[in-house]
């Protein structure tokens, strides 16, 4: 599979990611990974089963035999569509707790590998391009202010109809960038030879415009 090729987005949340990934990987016709997910998919599994989020042991397990599958944009897990439950805020921060222990990444890394099928792969998350996949072709780490990115969840929450208070995800936005960033696992920063992009001023198509420019250079 080495010849398949992987772009590789990585960045802290709210950079946009997920919805850059996502275009990009439609424009490709390539396959897509949100490898956020499989955190928020153990997270959420350990939540319910009040499974402690010390016992790094029982952790890795549940992320090693989760039943989970990506179909259509939904994700399912043991027969539920979890699609939304996964994107609450306890879920999130849960996610960035457990994704500290290095039984649970090694737990996921299989898995994470086998997104990579013809004709290509995009990926995104924190550690695409320096453990995942690090020889993408192509690597990116996208990133923007804390208060553009703020902005951008809480937009997302209230068109979901959810209330949101802006200093409480200020706070929470800042205590996940901390905790990704300086954890002693694959740690949140940018590849050997990533392309940053900063997208505070930027538009999410706008991104995708310059990811693909990029892709293009690369494989031309
Ligand atoms: O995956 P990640 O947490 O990095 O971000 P996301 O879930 O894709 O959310 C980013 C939100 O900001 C979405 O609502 C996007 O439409 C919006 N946005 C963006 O992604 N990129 C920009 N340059 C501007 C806005
Ligand atoms: O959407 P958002 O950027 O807020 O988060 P996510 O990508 O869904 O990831 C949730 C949490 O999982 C992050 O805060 C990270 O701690 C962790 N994660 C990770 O450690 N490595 C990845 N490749 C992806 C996510």
């Amino acid at each position: 599979t080495t010849h398949i090729p992987v772009i590789a987005i990585d960045g802290p949340t709210a950079s946009g990611k997920g919805t850059v990934a996502h275009r990009v990987a439609d424009k490709l016709g390539f396959h897509y990974l949100d490898s956020g997910a499989l955190y928020r998919l153990t997270a959420l599994s350990a939540l319910r089963r009040g499974t402690s989020l010390t016992d790094e042991h029982a952790l890795a397990k549940l992320a090693e035999h989760m039943a989970c599958s990506f179909t259509g944009g939904d994700i399912i897990l043991a027969h539920e569509n979890v699609t939304d439950a996964i994107r609450a805020e306890e879920v999130g921060n849960t996610a960035s707790r457990i994704a500290a222990l290095p039984a649970v990444r090694q737990a996921l890394f299989g898995l994470q590998l086998g997104f990579r099928k013809t004709p290509g792969l995009v990926a995104d998350g924190r550690d695409m391009g320096t453990v995942i996949f690090p020889h993408a072709p192509l690597k990116v780490f996208l990133t923007a202010s804390v208060a553009a990115r703020a902005e951008r969840r809480y937009k997302q929450l209230i068109e979901k109809g959810i209330s949101a208070n802006m200093e409480d995800l200020l706070m929470d936005l800042q205590a996940r960038d901390d905790r990704d960033t300086h954890r002693a696992i694959a740690p949140l920063v940018p590849a050997e030879g990533a392309h940053v992009l900063d997208t505070s001023q930027m538009t999410a198509d706008q991104a995708v415009e310059q990811v693909l420019k990029w892709y293009a250079a690369e494989v031309k």
